[in-house]
């Protein structure tokens, strides 16, 4: 059950199946259109041309939520989303803090920022980077576990005067799993212990080559505290961004997924979503993981009123039916008989997940995007 054709693959790319067997013949492995190729190589092949990955479940299928790709032409360019990990302490919610003092439009506003799970940067030429606070290595994994892979760049902070420590390595596994490039953010270097070059020579033997050790993987030194090296981190993401030509096609209906969600007392359920291609809209009606709803209001990371979100975007999202779990997605749909159909189809699953141990099929696993 764990394969695909190498035409069927192609298909759901929108490649030509002859480029596919050809790029397997380089890899090593002859087969003809109409052979299976396992769940491994199919991944390979699916980053080899440049798509991503997108996890279909079957109960999604059969219920019509698969989803659809979006032709290439209506692709336009997104903001990257960038996730900082590291060890405890090592200064992320520090370097995140500084970041986001780095905003032009915040510092215009003079508003606080609120905190949402979620914020985006405008930088001094007008570029935005979407940033996600990340509650920890758990929730990165688990979202990913549960098919969100929202993360486009990881920054990893090392504090130069700790080195690589346990969590710096459990984050390096994570990325490489998630197969999401990395920029190395080499923190604390105003301490007088500092030894950046030591983070670098450390960090191959976790077979992660800087470029200043030959390899490609970026980094910078940086101090959060002294607000050093911010600007050369922030190009560092837009270079990487630029390679890659991130796109999503913003005139559909919006598909998301949740950041973060609670029950807030005076506003009922409250989700923060990170909308990841078409535009959602105040009044839309969405299936959002086993709950469904009408956008009610859409609040951005500046705490303001906003009537639409494109890709890219975080929100809050007010109007939820119950408060749905992280790595949720969100889906618009034509009418609210139909979340609430999607919505109770998946309720039900749930249920029957709890009771059977049903095992997993990955025939409907690929879907290519972008
Ligand atoms: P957890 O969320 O607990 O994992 O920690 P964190 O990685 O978010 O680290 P945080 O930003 O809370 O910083 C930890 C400590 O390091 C704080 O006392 C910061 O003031 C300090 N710190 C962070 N960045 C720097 C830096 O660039 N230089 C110096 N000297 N101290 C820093
Ligand atoms: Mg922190």
């Amino acid at each position: 059950p764990e394969s695909i054709t190498v035409q069927e693959l192609a298909n759901r790319m929108a490649e030509k199946g002859a480029d596919l067997v050809k790029a397997l013949f380089k890899m090593g492995t002859a087969v003809t259109l109409n052979q299976p190729i396992d769940q491994d190589t199919a991944e390979l092949l699916v980053e080899e041309f440049g798509h991503r990955i997108q996890r279909v479940s079957e109960a999604d299928v059969e219920i019509g939520m698969e989803g659809e790709v979006d032709a290439p032409e209506t692709l336009k360019p997104r903001a990257p989303v960038v996730t900082i990990m590291g060890h405890v302490d090592h200064g992320k919610t520090s370097l995140l803090d500084a970041l986001r003092g780095t905003d032009v439009v915040a510092g215009e506003s003079g508003g606080i920022t609120q905190h949402i799970g979620a914020y985006q940067v405008t930088t001094k030429k007008g570029d935005v980077i979407t940033f996600l606070d990340t509650p920890g290595h758990e929730a990165f994994s688990e979202m990913r576990a549960r098919g969100a892979n929202v993360t486009d760049i990881v920054i990893l902070v090392v504090a130069a005067d700790d080195g690589l420590m346990p969590q710096t390595i459990e984050a390096i596994n994570h990325t490489k799993a998630a197969g999401v490039p990395m920029i190395v953010a080499i923190n604390k270097c105003d301490k007088p212990e500092a030894n950046p070059q030591k983070v670098r020579e450390r960090l191959l033997s976790e077979e992660i080559v800087v470029e200043d050790m030959g390899g490609d993987v970026q980094d910078v030194e940086v101090s959060a505290l002294k607000k050093t090296g911010l600007d050369e981190l922030i190009d560092k993401i837009l270079l990487q961004a630029e390679v890659m030509e991130l796109t999503a096609n913003p005139d559909r209906q919006a598909e998301g997924n949740v950041i973060e969600a609670q029950l807030d007392k005076g506003r009922g359920a409250v989700a923060t979503v990170l909308v990841r291609k078409g535009t959602l809209k105040v009044g839309d009606t969405f299936v959002i993981g086993a709950e469904s709803g009408k956008v009610r209001a859409l609040v951005n990371d500046k705490g303001q009123n906003v009537k639409v979100a494109g890709p890219s975007t975080p929100v809050e999202v007010l109007g939820l039916s119950g408060v749905p779990l992280a790595g949720d997605q969100l889906t618009v749909v034509e009418n609210e008989a139909r979340a609430r159909e999607v919505a109770a189809y998946r309720q039900e699953q749930a249920t029957k997940k709890r009771t059977t141990t049903a095992p997993t099929s990955f025939e409907h696993m690929f879907s290519a995007l972008n």
